[in-house]
């Protein structure tokens, strides 16, 4: 499994994802993930990156794609690979090509997890993301279910941010819809359902 998870802030793509891996145990490379412990640790990237994220605009190509190089080329990600949040413009979807090229390697799928925006609007405003294990849930909860971590409120998730990430969705990130189609892997999922109906959808877009 060689996939890319495509689709809007909030469609669902982390939610699948951590499914995803809990459940066949392939690698996830979550850019936005890998971002916000470079921001956490204070490193020389983080610090780049922090004032790009906090403003919902796109982390400068370069960055971002040494980041996933290192994670390509991981052991853990010999078998296969869920990309989360990348490639999210098409520089960085035909850099992504030549470097897996390179390797020997091809992307199998582009899966979109597609939702409306104000289903996206109200589903980050309330999200809380556990602090130890990740975990994305609601402000419903006071503790994360999983591991009884706290939970807080991403940056990016204050109502201003919001409306720019989706402008930079539309911007720069949707036209990959077109680019992975135009490649006969594009696939499709409705993520505007309980999270076990997608996730059902998910493994049958898949053939899993
Ligand atoms: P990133 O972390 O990638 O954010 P994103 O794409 O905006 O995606 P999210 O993590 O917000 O949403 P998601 O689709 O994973 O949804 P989730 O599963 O959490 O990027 C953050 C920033 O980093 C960017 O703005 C940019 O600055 C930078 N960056 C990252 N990658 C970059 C790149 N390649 N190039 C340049 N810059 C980059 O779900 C959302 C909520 O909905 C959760 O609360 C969840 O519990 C809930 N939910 C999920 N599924 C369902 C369901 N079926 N029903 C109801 N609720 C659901």
């Amino acid at each position: 499994m060689n996939l890319v998870l495509l689709g809007a802030p909030g469609a669902g793509k982390g939610t699948v994802a951590q499914e995803l891996v809990a459940e066949f145990g392939v690698a996830h490379i979550s850019t936005g993930d890998l971002l916000r412990a470079a921001v956490k640790g204070g490193t020389e990237l983080g610090i780049q990156a922090k004032k790009y994220m906090d403003a919902g605009e796109l982390v400068p190509d370069q960055l971002v794609i040494d980041l996933v190089k290192e994670r390509l080329a991981a052991d853990d990600a010999q078998q296969g690979f869920i990309l989360d949040g990348f490639p999210r413009n098409t520089a960085q979807a035909v850099t992504l090509d030549s470097e897996l090229s390179a390797m020997g390697r091809e992307i199998d799928c582009a899966l979109l997890v597609d939702v409306a925006p104000e289903v996206i609007i109200d589903r980050l405003s309330s999200r809380r993301t556990c602090r130890a294990c990740g975990y994305t849930g609601t402000a419903a909860d006071a503790t994360c279910p999983k591991c009884g971590g706290e939970m807080y409120q991403r940056d990016d998730d204050k109502p201003e941010t919001i409306k720019n990430r989706l402008d930079v969705y539309e911007k720069s990130t949707s036209p990959l819809v077109d680019y992975y189609r135009g490649q006969g892997l594009l696939k499709s999922v409705n993520g505007d359902q309980a999270r076990e109906t997608v996730y059902g959808d998910v493994k049958e877009a898949l053939g899993l």
